[in-house]
């Protein structure tokens, strides 16, 4: 079975003071929520959508689903976590609850703040994720990466064609994923935001994926501007 969880857990802090977080702001007329669902929503692969949001726009969400997707039952809204990876920990409580899943079962993980995710994206993340397990959306660094340990002196400058910048989906075999957070320290929880590097601290592999360019997370009030200027072109 294969589930997708769209992540809108976070309150979209770096957009500034803007009165609702950032998932439920418009481009093209259209809350960006649900621009990234109607990419899920048309794969059929899919036997479930868990939508995961702050609780207490938890009904915001269902009303916005209703109004620009219709009824259906094949999407879900429920709270997120206070981390990113406790969101998905929820998807996968959520999943346990109603499903019986299998080893190979797998979840399909994405930013609701990337609306521009791809079919192809999305069918590669659910191929390598069966394949290999687990599986990160990537595209080349474009600009060299620096690293500094005390923000002031940089400490090296890594091999620029080693190095790539990460996107989502990040799609893992469920159960896989799960026993390997529940590994994990409580300080380990707490530093790893990113569900990928979860399974590179234990040691297991992590396909890359080939994202796009265009596949950019909304953050600032700048990515907005370029999000309006994208959906316009296409
Ligand atoms: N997210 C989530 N649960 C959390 C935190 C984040 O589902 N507890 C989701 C966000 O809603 C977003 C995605 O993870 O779709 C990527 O995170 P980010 O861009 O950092 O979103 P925010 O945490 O909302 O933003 P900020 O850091 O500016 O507050």
């Amino acid at each position: 079975m294969i589930f997708g969880a769209v992540l809108a857990g976070g309150i979209g802090s770096r957009m500034g003071n803007v009165e609702k977080p950032k998932q439920y702001l418009n481009i093209a007329g259209k809350p960006i929520i649900i621009h990234t669902l109607e990419k899920f929503y048309v794969n059929d692969k899919f036997e479930k959508i868990i939508v995961l949001c702050p609780n207490q726009w938890v009904n915001h969400t269902e009303n916005l689903i209703k109004k620009y997707i219709g009824e259906n039952d094949k999407i879900v809204v429920i709270s997120g976590g206070s981390t990113r990876n406790e969101t998905i920990m929820n998807a996968i409580a959520y999943i346990e609850e109603h499903y019986t899943i299998d080893d190979d079962s797998v979840i399909v993980t994405h930013d609701s703040v990337r609306p521009f995710v791809t079919h192809r994206i999305i069918e590669e993340n659910i191929k390598y994720a069966q394949e290999y397990g687990a599986c990160d959306t990537v595209v080349p660094a474009t600009d060299t990466i620096v690293k500094s340990m005390d923000n002031e002196i940089i400490s090296e400058i890594p091999d620029r064609s080693k190095m790539y910048q990460g996107q989502t989906p990040q799609s893992f075999k469920i159960k896989k994923l799960k026993s390997l957070y529940e590994g994990l320290s409580e300080e380990e929880k707490t530093i790893l935001t990113d569900a990928a590097k979860i399974f590179v601290i234990k040691g297991e592999k992590v396909h890359l994926v080939e994202g796009e360019v265009s596949n950019t997370k909304i953050t600032y009030p700048y990515d907005l501007r370029v999000a309006e200027t994208l959906i316009s072109e296409k």
